[in-house]
């Protein structure tokens, strides 16, 4: 996420002060992010009728060669988690290749989710996970937890179930751009369908969906070797009464599993929304 300097701040506002109303200048965004060559910020309501003229400003002040522009207007929806941006200039065209962690990730901006806010999350992945585990992506989207894994750690096997057949095409094409057909197998389909037949492999499971039900829990659980740690992601709001709501969620499977678990680490990844914390939990398996 690039917190925007002064200077391109008072760029942008020159470049619009003639063509919105002066109170509105006030609203326009200060942070944005880049995905390739496409900039994407969150558009305040307010400014929604002004999209393209913003669009433009931004395709005119920006440093960095940008090819589209895309304010997101609305909440990421739905179970394939489907964000919700408008182009607002530039190139129709909202396919591009994202490099971080030494991977590419070839994805279409507009359609699928690819947090600047995760950042952290999938730079401790690539700090803490040692050559050789096996590993499942429960919920891989195009890869982004997970193909820095299999680019950096050496991993053995590493299996990425995704539901979404857009997120999927992307996911298999970022096994061959990253030359990592070896070591990763995609899984097209509901992973509660798909993953139950590789239990008690994984020395590590990744739980990145902020919703999980009951049965994926427990899914996770029955995935894992005995010893094997869970990453389990949840949206969790910061009230007193809320903030035990993911441990005990663990818990509360693992008792149906018949498993002990250790809570390792509770961390929040980012400020998910007003009052809620996109948190994870670093869990160890005991199976004996
Ligand atoms: C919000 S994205 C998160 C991607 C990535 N784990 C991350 O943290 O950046 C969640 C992904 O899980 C996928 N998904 C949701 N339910 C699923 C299911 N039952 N089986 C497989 N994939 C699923 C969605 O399509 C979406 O691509």
């Amino acid at each position: 996420m690039t917190k925007a300097n002064n200077a391109t701040i008072i760029q942008l506002k020159s470049f619009l002060a003639p063509h919105i109303p002066e109170q509105l200048l006030e609203s326009l965004p200060k942070r944005w992010w880049f995905l390739g060559d496409i900039v994407l910020f969150s558009l305040p309501r307010e400014l929604i009728p002004y999209g393209e003229i913003i669009g433009k400003a931004f395709l005119q002040v920006l440093s960095k060669p940008v090819r589209s522009v895309l304010g997101k207007i609305g909440p990421t929806t739905a179970i394939i988690r489907e964000p919700q941006y408008h182009l607002l200039a530039g190139d129709p065209n909202t396919e591009t290749i994202h490099k971080e962690l030494g991977c590419l990730f070839k994805l279409d901006a507009a359609k699928l989710t690819f947090s600047p806010g995760n950042h952290g999350e999938r730079t401790r992945l690539v700090q803490i996970t040692s050559p050789g585990e096996i590993i499942i992506d429960m919920f891989s989207c195009v890869g982004n937890l997970s193909l820095p894994l299999a680019v950096n750690n050496s991993p053995k096997k590493l299996i990425a179930a995704e539901i979404n057949p857009l997120a999927f095409h992307y996911l298999q094409e970022n096994i061959q751009l990253n030359k990592v057909e070896s070591i990763v197998e995609p899984v097209f389909g509901d992973n509660c369908t798909t993953l139950p037949r590789y239990r008690d492999v994984a020395d590590r499971v990744l739980v990145g969906y902020l919703f999980s039900s009951e049965e994926q829990i427990r899914l996770a659980i029955r995935l894992c070797r005995d010893g094997g740690i869970i990453h389990y992601h949840e949206a969790v709001p910061n009230k007193a009464t809320a903030v035990q709501r993911p441990i005990n969620r663990i818990h509360n499977a693992a008792m149906l599993e018949k498993a002990a678990v250790t809570i390792l680490s509770r961390r929040i990844v980012k400020k998910y929304a007003p009052g809620i914390e996109h948190i994870v939990l670093d869990v160890r398996i005991s199976k004996k």
